[in-house]
């Protein structure tokens, strides 16, 4: 086996240390060509960080990598990708004033005679990608006009233009639809047979079981497990990662709901030329209810919560807070009368990077302070702790900027961030997206928890065993309509079906 794929690159006994953490503990890594190598593990696991390494962004603290049997030592990034290594990095790494054509070619423009960038040559490249991952973007729109999961298809065909041999994809599927996932998995089953050696890093169990090879399970900076994929199971994998083989979540359990916290009438975001990218949605949520919006990516369900939040002055239509209307056309006014929203692209949106950890969760709350409520920083501190303690952030200090962070555990701070504002309503978009299964357990238990306290809820999410399993209520949104509401304990199939409405059930309403 390891003949039909040869080992390339190795790590051996490789430490890395940061600023009080020790990210990899002694990782012995070896890389087969022309297979999909993946690797799992926690979230704060050290997965990224084995990834940056041989990408050349990071340097071992110690311990040796051999390229094709030779020692290596990568100066930078761009010595890597000298020696044909590529890496699709875990957060987006693009510039949304720029094209997708100067995204994907930044720092390797095509030129004419050396120096004039040759766009001509770059648009016709970046349009033979966009075919290839099957993609109708067109070369030239700027990159911030892509909804989330495009811009991470742009991220990955910069890195496909490279012609690497060695493909590191760290998460490349959090925000992809379940077709666009299907593409990928076709382009990297075609880069295996080119006998490109892939890394590919997720949380989805059943994704890495279907894709992979070889498997590597990483474990608090020590590898656990390490094998051909042939006979992994899911069990096995989760025994590896977190010395059980359980990922219970948290069932619904009946409580009683309260009144209507929150209601959302007719409303609509026009689509530029023509149509509506939110076409007259109407819901409630009570309060103690968890109501789940279940579709597909490109729905509208992202743009419907950012109406809630008053993120497109041109979206019409009324909203009602426990029965009064919502007046106020500022974010900041919304998260006063109790609004909170966790987004979906938490670098964006979420954190702010260079600040640490205690001040990004205290951020959205500060103005309680400033207005002499009753909470005091000594307070915030202690209370920002407690999320830390509740949503088990792996850190090594509060005062760290929270860029020193994991990319799940960068999540859970957005989530305490939003906790912290002590909301009557919390929107959340796509809560697990990027965090392991056990905190993905423990992010549940805490939904559920706050829900239990009175707090609604309406979550974002893309995954059917999600929304069943945690929603009190289900509703489908399709083409920016609302098109289907199902109780607790719906039937899979039914709440499939209703994302792909017919025609009749679209004319209707
Ligand atoms: N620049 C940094 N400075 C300090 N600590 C860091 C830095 N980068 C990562 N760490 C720490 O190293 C550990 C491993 O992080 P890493 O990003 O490799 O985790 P991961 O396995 O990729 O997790 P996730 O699934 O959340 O992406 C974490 O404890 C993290 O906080
Ligand atoms: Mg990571």
């Amino acid at each position: 086996m390891s003949e039909a794929h040869p080992v390339s690159l190795t790590i051996r006994n490789g430490v890395k240390m940061y600023p009080g953490t020790q990210a990899l503990k002694g990782v012995d890594f070896d890389l087969h060509m022309g297979a999909v190598n993946v690797l799992v593990g926690e979230n704060g696991a050290g997965k990224s960080t084995m990834m940056k390494i041989i990408a050349g962004v990071e340097a071992l603290t110690s311990g040796t990598i051999t390229l094709d049997g030779k020692e290596v030592v990568f100066a930078d990034k761009a010595d890597a990708v000298a020696r044909g290594i590529g890496i699709v990095f875990q957060e987006l790494n693009l510039f949304p004033n720029l094209t997708v054509a100067e995204n994907i070619f930044m720092a390797r423009e095509k030129t004419v005679r050396g120096f004039h960038i040759d766009r001509e040559a770059q648009s016709q490249a970046a349009r033979a990608l966009m075919q290839r991952l099957e993609q109708d973007i067109d070369p030239e729109t700027p990159l911030g006009n892509l909804r989330i999961g495009q811009q991470q298809i742009v991220e990955i065909a910069k890195a496909l233009a490279q012609d690497a041999r060695i493909l590191i994809l760290d998460e490349p599927t959090s925000a992809l639809s379940a077709s666009e996932v299907d593409v990928l998995f076709r382009i990297i089953e075609d880069l295996k047979r080119h006998g490109v050696g892939i890394v590919y890093i997720s949380h989805r169990l059943e994704e890495l079981i279907r894709i992979g090879d070889y498997i590597t399970v990483l474990r608090d900076g020590t590898i656990t497990g390490s094998r051909p994929m042939e006979g992994v199971d899911i069990p096995w994998i989760v025994r590896n990662m977190i010395g059980s083989a359980s990922k219970d979540f948290p069932r619904t359990e009946a409580h009683p709901f309260g009144d209507e916290v929150f209601r959302a009438e007719k409303i609509c975001l026009p689509r530029l030329g023509g149509g509506y990218t939110v076409d007259h949605v109407s819901l409630e949520v009570r309060a103690g209810e968890i109501v789940g919006l279940y579709g597909l990516m490109g729905a509208g369900r992202t743009e419907f919560l950012e109406c809630v939040m008053a993120q497109h002055p041109q979206s019409t239509g009324h909203f009602f807070i426990e029965g009064k209307p919502l007046k106020t056309h500022s974010v900041a006014g919304r998260i006063d009368r109790g609004l909170a929203l966790i987004p979906e692209d938490r670098k964006r949106d979420g954190l702010v990077q260079i600040m640490s950890i205690r001040e990004n969760i205290t951020l959205s709350s500060l103005y309680k302070l400033a207005k002499g409520f009753h909470l005091s920083i000594a307070a915030e501190a202690k209370a920002a702790a407690e999320f830390v303690k509740q949503l088990t952030i792996k850190i090594a200090s509060q005062e760290h900027p929270v860029s020193s962070l994991s990319g799940g555990n960068q999540q859970k701070v957005v989530i305490g961030k939003a906790l912290m504002t002590r909301p009557k309503i919390l929107l959340m978009d796509e809560p697990s997206r990027g965090i392991d299964i056990g905190a993905k357990a423990e992010v549940f238990r805490t939904m559920r928890r706050l829900a239990a306290e009175g707090l609604g809820i309406l979550f974002v999410t893309s995954d059917l065993e999600e929304v069943l399993a945690l929603s009190d209520r289900i509703l489908v949104m399709a083409n920016g309509r609302i098109t289907g509401t199902f109780p607790s304990g719906a039937n899979p199939a039914d709440v499939i079906s209703a994302t792909v409405p017919d025609r009749s059930s679209r004319i209707v309403q």
